[in-house]
């Protein structure tokens, strides 16, 4: 290969033909594909439109080198997943693996072998819109369903699967700490030490790599002052070196130009040098490695080992994926919608993804043979519930409304509907036996660049509620959104509550089996919801300060709190009802003590907790296991999650769960550069429960 045929593969260009959105460099591209200087092209899709272009880079460039296609498959290509914030809360990683599993048959028979997903920024940022396309504010939630992910798409770590036509390449982003950024703001600032980094931001992307992810994308973000698009040591040292990444290093969008802005490069041959050197190994959209690498080779500020490794790199991906057996699609074998098992699937992960947030006196779940059903609110006949980074099938296959399927599912009864006026809703609710409001938010507001400076539900919502509350017809309220929401004082009347996010295109299905109890809902929630705006950050997992706010005297006045609001989130993480009900004992552990010793040997020690249905219908409960290292060298988080198992039993059933906890659940990462994970001596106190908030607990000392 010559230098400028190792600098193309290097190369990622965005394509627009038919399918992408604007900005395309489509004729740049057929004349790169062409001129052997590109590797990989995005936002393509559709084996027609592939196949075209792959001809293109096999038959017209001097070596023949297939492109390797790209896309953002984040939640669905054709069926629409529920959003991954949504996924998180159903505390079941199957539902992430039959996503990936149903995402890569569809995007792989479109011709594409490469998703851009999944995404594991832990945040504790309910502003920031992308915190839909996470799991959430734990990392060890975030691990769990990034590995899920990971194996949906590719299957097995060895990577034996990739060449399948029914798998595709994943991708762990955003290399890191993104979900860091300053007050929630999109691509702002992180300013992170090295304990914080490794313990709560590096671990999902650990997992990823162990579950033998392809490749990663670097973040839009600076770390620590510097831009991780020339990150050395996040990129360099910890991701190739200390985690023996064998996959390779995509950037973000334009990252590598970026690079200037951030003030960190002085111009495009600058940033080009800094990012290749940094580890990155594919540039997205801009065009600095290309224009500049030869440049930079004779000037002696990058070496060809970084070039042929970065090429490398890529290559052994594109020969994993088959490309070079066989680049191309077959066009009779795509597929142009959802099938039905996909739908089904669709349709029972956003149940199983929904959280029951609050239900007085049995409101719900409601009655299929109820005489007369209102469904009111601005999302009441939404057929857009898919959420952000919905795939190709979101503009042709719209979501099921609510209303669509409370008549399906209710067909005797008189089903009115009326719209975000509040007048007009509680007329309708005043001559129904009850009333559904659906309320939240537009897909438009979470996501890349949708940032708000106020979570509360948007203007008018709350007055819509409060119009139907005031007409004294029993009602539920769902909620469709992105990211948790500061929910006003209506919570505390309202008689029930189904957190349902953006539930996809079966949105309205899903919805309906657990309103009418079809489904028992059994999610809990990934992420705090603050009490105001003014709260954030509140997450569960934060440490304590020196000066704890003391329920026991709640007037004390110099402890760490706010004047204006009551102590504590409003709801926890972890926190999510049942139409039934479940007593959990308290935990036993398999031995009191452990010694460092038996830990570094590999021995653990077992937590068992045993759970009970004690209501009459059958459901799902999520046992939860939390660990505190009581005193560390390192202050540790109040909590932190390191074990959770999703259990269906029927009414009276008892069941007992066994979460081992060794070295990683019971040691921390501390602030040394080089990567040091320490087991200490102490007691741990171990807590199991239905929530971040349970109370029963175990001491287990580390000898
Ligand atoms: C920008 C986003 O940050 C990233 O997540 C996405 O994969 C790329 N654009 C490509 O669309």
């Amino acid at each position: 290969m010559t230098v400028q045929e190792k600098l193309g593969q290097l190369q990622q260009l965005t394509w627009t033909g038919d399918t992408g959105p604007g900005g395309g460099q489509t004729a740049e591209t057929e004349a790169a594909a062409r001129a052997g200087r590109l590797g990989s092209v995005l936002n393509i899709h559709g084996a027609r439109n592939t196949n075209a272009l792959q001809r293109i880079a096999v038959e017209e460039s001097r070596l023949g080198i297939p492109l390797l296609f790209g896309l953002d498959v984040i939640h669905g290509f054709w069926t629409t997943f529920p959003i991954p914030l949504a996924q998180a809360a159903s505390f079941d990683p199957e539902v992430s693996r039959r996503d990936a599993e149903v995402s890569a048959a569809e995007t792989r028979a479109a011709g594409v072998r490469w998703t851009f997903s999944p995404m594991m920024d832990v945040t504790h940022e309910p502003r920031w819109g992308r915190i839909a396309e996470g799991s959430g504010e734990d990392p060890y939630l975030n691990a769990a369903f990034a590995v899920a992910k990971v194996e949906g798409y590719q299957g097995p770590a060895d990577g034996s699967r990739l060449a399948a036509d029914d798998r595709i390449a994943a991708c762990a982003k955003h290399f890191v700490a993104y979900g860091g950024a300053e007050g929630g703001r999109d691509y702002n600032t992180v300013d992170v030490s090295e304990q914080r980094l490794r313990n709560h931001y590096l671990p999902p992307f650990k997992a990823a790599v162990d579950a033998g992810v392809a490749t990663v994308m670097a973040a839009f973000n600076t770390v620590s002052g510097v831009p991780a698009h020339g990150n050395a040591h996040t990129m360099r040292t910890v991701l190739k070196d200390e985690w023996d990444f064998g996959g390779f290093v995509v950037s973000d969008y334009t990252g590598v130009e970026e690079l200037i802005a951030h003030g960190f490069a002085e111009d495009g041959a600058d940033a080009a040098a800094l990012a290749l050197t940094s580890g990155l190994d594919m540039e997205m959209v801009s065009t600095h490695f290309v224009d500049h690498g030869e440049a930079l080779l004779d000037a002696g500020l990058i070496t060809i080992e970084h070039v042929d490794e970065a090429v490398a790199r890529i290559l052994a991906l594109k020969h994993a994926l088959g490309l070079f057996a066989d680049p191309y699609s077959d066009e009779s074998a795509e597929t142009t919608e959802p099938t039905a098992a996909a739908r089904t699937a669709a349709r029972e992960t956003a149940a199983r993804s929904m959280v029951l947030l609050k239900n007085e006196a049995a409101a719900l779940p409601l009655d299929p043979a109820t005489g007369s059903v209102a469904v009111v609110g601005p999302f009441a006949d939404s057929t857009d519930l898919h959420g952000t980074w919905a795939g190709p099938g979101s503009h042709r296959f719209p979501s099921v409304s609510v209303l669509d399927a409370v008549r399906e599912t209710a067909p005797a009864a008189r089903v009115t509907h009326a719209d975000a006026d509040p007048a007009r809703a509680a007329a309708a609710a005043r001559e129904a036996d009850v009333t559904v409001v659906v309320v939240g938010e537009d897909p438009a507001l979470s996501g890349e660049a949708a940032v708000r400076s106020d979570i509360g539900l948007p203007a008018g919502q709350e007055e819509l509620i409060a119009a139907v509350a005031a007409t004294g017809t029993p009602y539920v309220v769902v909620l469709v959104n992105g990211r948790p929401l500061a929910l006003g004082g209506w919570l505390d009347t309202a008689p029930a509550v189904l957190e349902a996010w953006h539930p996809g295109i079966e949105a309205g299905h899903a919805v309906a089996d657990v309103l009418f109890g079809t489904v028992n809902p059994g999610g809990k929630l990934p992420v705090t919801f603050p009490r105001a705006t003014g709260q954030i950050p509140v997450y569960y997992n934060h440490e304590s300060t020196g000066r704890p706010y003391n329920p026991a005297h709640p007037d004390e006045k110099y402890v760490s709190r706010y004047l204006d609001l009551a102590e504590g989130p409003r709801l926890p993480f972890g926190h999510g009802l049942s139409y039934t009900t479940f007593a959990t004992s308290d935990p036993v552990l398999s031995r009191d003590d452990i010694t460092r010793a038996e830990l570094e040997q590999g021995e653990t020690v077992d937590v068992t907790v045993t759970v009970t249905n004690t209501g009459e219908r059958a459901g799902d409960e999520v046992v939860q296991v939390y660990v505190h290292d009581v005193a560390a060298s390192i202050a540790q988080p109040v909590r932190r999650l390191r074990g959770f198992a999703r259990v269906t039993l029927e009414p009276g059933a008892s069941t007992t769960v066994a979460f081992p906890l060794g070295a990683e659940d019971l040691g921390f990462w501390t602030n040394d550069p080089a990567g040091t994970f320490l087991v200490e001596r102490g007691r741990v106190d171990v807590y199991a429960g239905t929530s971040s908030t349970a109370e029963a607990r175990r001491t287990l000392r580390v000898l």
